[in-house]
């Protein structure tokens, strides 16, 4: 049965992971591996996500700082699970979001794939959102194809959370096609604010939010936000939602806010973006289930399971899929369709013009 290696490195910038799936007629998880990214790789990825001198000389520095950080994390995951490279059929390599500006045709990730592919002696597909974006679409998200083909259930109306840097939902309702959007920021403003006031890359299980007052005048400023009432196709990244955003709207406010109020009300922030968007886009939803580093925010979850009740909320591990890995895994399956020629854009999701082949193959 083929094997194929998925790379995600997400949003939040925290790290690369990376699996090894066995693609049968459901993909099965053999191993996983995570790297956390080198401060410096990190700042100058951070860097790159706005404007700035010397962009084009800076992107192709830091896609090399990454995909030799790739090429290693590659060579640990084969040998934890004792296969060789000549083993693996593709690597499915997501790269580095560097710009999503899908209003104006772009979207820009970064991470050589032929260096991939040297380094590693194994074939690379990459470059996934490019072809849905030249066909009209957001080019995000890209993972409701594969929650369909995992999760779909026959009778159930289910939903699936990924709560990343930006959350996004897939809804699955029998007979219907699948429907998909990003919600607005997961964990990216949250991880943003601890890190201006704390120093902390994340704010642990949401205690630090736990301490704080939500505050309303705060709140309501935040969802004035064209992004959350708009209807999909839509999706966002770090070009709009940033710590200047953040700062911009505390600054309209009459009065200074305690920095764990402004935590506590980042975290309602992700929670009623969510159930908003869920509850107006699919009230029927009986099953939802969370994946992606948000899984572990305790305090967002219990948030999550009041404003959503009386669905229920569970992490993907229910449906056997460990939350951490569903992304890489989602990208290790786009190789394989790929390579197969199954079109894995969902014009549903997208808005592109139809079904497309997504990915660019460099062969090993
Ligand atoms: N124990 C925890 N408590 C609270 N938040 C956590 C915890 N562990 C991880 N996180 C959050 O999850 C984030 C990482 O999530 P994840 O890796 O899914 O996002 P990502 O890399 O942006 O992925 P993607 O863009 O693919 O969705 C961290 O930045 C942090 O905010
Ligand atoms: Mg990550």
């Amino acid at each position: 049965m083929p094997l194929y290696a998925g790379v995600m490195s997400g949003t939040s910038l925290d790290g690369i992971d990376l699996v090894l799936v066995e693609q049968t007629t459901e993909p099965r998880l053999l191993e996983t591996h995570y790297l956390p990214m080198p401060e410096p790789l990190r700042q100058s990825l951070l860097a790159l996500c706005s404007s700035g001198p010397d962009e084009i000389v800076r992107s192709a520095l830091a896609e090399q700082h990454w995909v030799r950080l790739a090429a290693q994390g590659i060579q640990e995951l084969l040998e934890k699970a004792q296969r060789p490279a000549s083993s693996i059929r593709a690597i499915g390599s997501h790269g580095q979001t560097i710009r999503h500006m899908p209003q104006e045709g772009f979207s820009v990730q970064i991470g050589n794939p032929a260096l991939l592919a040297e380094l590693t002696g194994i074939s690379v597909v990459a470059d996934f959102r490019r072809r849905d974006l030249a066909a009209g679409g957001e080019g995000a998200p890209l993972v409701p194809a594969f929650h369909e083909a995992l999760f779909a259930h026959p009778s159930r109306v289910r939903a699936l959370l990924n709560i990343g840097g930006f959350s996004n939902v897939s809804l699955l309702t029998p007979q219907q096609a699948v429907q998909g959007f990003d919600c607005g920021p997961g964990n990216v403003l949250m991880d943003l604010w601890i890190c201006h006031q704390k120093g902390l890359s994340y704010d642990a299980h949401g205690a630090w939010a736990a301490t704080g007052r939500v505050r309303p005048e705060l709140l309501t400023q935040l969802l004035s936000d064209d992004f959350f009432a708009a209807t999909g196709p839509k999706s966002t990244g770090r070009e709009r939602f940033n710590l200047t955003w953040l700062k911009d709207h505390l600054a309209v406010l009459p009065h200074s806010l305690p920095a764990e109020d402004v935590q506590a009300t980042l975290l309602e922030l992700t929670a009623r973006s969510i159930s908003d968007a869920l509850t107006r886009t699919q009230p029927q939803a009986e099953d939802i289930f969370v994946c992606g580093g948000g899984a572990h925010n305790t305090k967002l979850l219990e948030r999550l399971q009041q404003l959503l009740a009386p669905s229920t909320l569970q992490t993907t591990a229910a449906l056997g899929v460990d939350p951490d890995w569903m992304e890489a895994m989602a990208f290790a399956w786009l190789a394989h369709c790929c390579l197969e020629g199954i079109p894995a854009n969902r014009p549903s999701v997208t808005g592109a013009l139809g079904l497309r082949i997504l990915g660019a193959i460099y062969p090993a």
